[in-house]
């Protein structure tokens, strides 16, 4: 796969991404949306699709047994993913959220035991960043690792974490020095089976209801030394250059909760007839799907941009990461809540999937740091000259 990429024609690999993945989501994770939002419960089948095609951990390098794809053209998946169904976009997403610290970092050992069944689809990765009392201030966090021996142990709760319980392997972020702030944060892996792991109830949310979100608790958890990812007390800015990365994700699947959206509302448009003709036809309703066009179009180049300096590691992917996210993000809640609009009435129910989408749109906003640290995020960066 090249890394190559013009802002203005994407090489032909890219749209053939975008074709093969579209086809598997039409046949096997849009017919299983509705159903996953409705019961909450994590769509399976959708997950038996992906895996069949190589698209539930795309980003996994060829090296590990992945499909090798690079962040583009993850992003790409991800986007067609979320144009079907949000919920399921989250298992290629949560994939590469989850498993980026150790790409970026980790041991070969750690890599060659962790990355692999990922790639096969025997398991799933999750990141756990968040506590109940640290949010958007991260670093505040109070889960402590203490060193015991050939052994750390581990105690502390982690919140809102995506695919809690579903997921084998969890990156986990803990303190190993108290005194020393940021500085104090190490990384490590973790297992599902390790004892002393345990979860929540899932959370009853607003949307992506088919993606699990609990809490995960570790009561005096030991793991080997030598699951510590990278070095000690580097552990937050891995948690920071990770966020760098998969922000874009997440731009990249706004991008496609809101597409699926506009595709939707103007078909409809095109058939129901109002005043003797198809709405489509009167100008009220052209600007709603002209304005919504617009911002995709805007949100996919940046989202694009943004994933070529995610595969360059560039100087300004901090700020292209946060400006992609917090962009499409934006654009996604309008443009969802425009495109119900269109279908009126018949948007706001549950036979049409435009109020699933407006729903599964609102927690781009949120998740991954809010849109407001994303403005925070990008003002440092401007003021530090790392913009452009
Ligand atoms: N790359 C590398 N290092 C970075 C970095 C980056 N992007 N950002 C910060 N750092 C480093 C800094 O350089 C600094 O180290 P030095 O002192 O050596 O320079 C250290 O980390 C501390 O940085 P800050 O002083 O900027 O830290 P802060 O406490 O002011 O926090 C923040 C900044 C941007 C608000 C950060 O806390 C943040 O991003 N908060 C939001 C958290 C978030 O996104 N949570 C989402 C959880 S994941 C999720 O949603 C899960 C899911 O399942 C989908």
């Amino acid at each position: 796969m090249s890394t190559g990429f013009t802002p203005y024609k994407l090489p032909e690999e890219y749209s053939d991404i975008r074709t093969a993945t579209r086809d598997v989501c039409d046949a096997g994770v849009a017919p299983h949306a509705a159903e996953a939002d409705q019961t909450a419960s994590f769509p399976a089948k959708s997950y038996e699709a992906l895996k069949a095609a190589d698209l539930h951990a795309p980003h996994i390098p060829a090296e590990y047994g992945g499909a090798g794809i690079d962040a583009l053209g993850t992003a790409i998946v991800i986007e067609e993913v979320a144009r079907a169904c949000a919920s399921s976009s989250l298992i290629p997403a949560v994939n590469k959220l989850g498993s980026m610290p150790l790409l970026l970092d980790a041991s070969e050992e750690l890599k060659q035991r962790y990355l692999p069944p990922v790639a096969d689809g025997e398991a799933m990765f999750s990141y756990c960043l968040s506590e109940p009392e640290a949010g958007s201030d991260a670093a505040s966090m109070k889960t402590r690792a203490v060193r015991d021996g050939d052994e750390w142990v581990l105690d502390g709760v982690k919140r809102w974490i995506t695919n809690a319980g579903v997921s084998e392997f969890y990156t986990v972020f803990a303190v190993t020095d108290p005194e020393a702030g940021p500085k104090g944060i190490s990384a490590f892996v973790v297992e599902k089976d390790d004892a002393g792991v345990s979860f929540g109830k899932p959370e009853k949310k607003l949307g992506i209801k088919g993606s699990p979100t609990a809490e995960v608790y570790f009561d005096s958890v030991r793991i080997p030394a030598g699951r510590l990812i990278g070095e000690v007390g580097r552990g937050f800015s891995l948690a920071m250059r990770t966020l760098d990365h998969t922000r874009v994700t997440i731009a990249a699947q706004a991008l496609g909760i809101a597409q699926g959206a506009l595709d939707i509302a103007a078909a409809y448009a095109g058939e129901r007839e109002q005043f003797g003709k198809p709405i489509a036809k009167f100008q009220a309703v052209q600007f709603l799907l002209a304005d919504a066009a617009m911002k995709i179009t805007a949100a996919r180049e940046l989202t694009y941009a943004a994933a070529a300096r995610s595969e360059r590691v560039d100087a300004d992917l901090t700020y292209f990461g946060a400006a992609a996210k917090c962009f499409a993000s934006d654009a996604a809640m309008e443009i969802t809540t425009d495109m119900v609009q269109v279908l009126g009435g018949y948007g706001y129910t549950q036979d049409f999937p435009l109020e699933r989408m407006m729903r599964d749109a609102k927690i781009t906003q949120i998740y991954e740091g809010t849109n407001q640290v994303q403005r925070v995020v990008m003002a440092r960066e401007l003021l530090r000259g790392n913009a452009f």
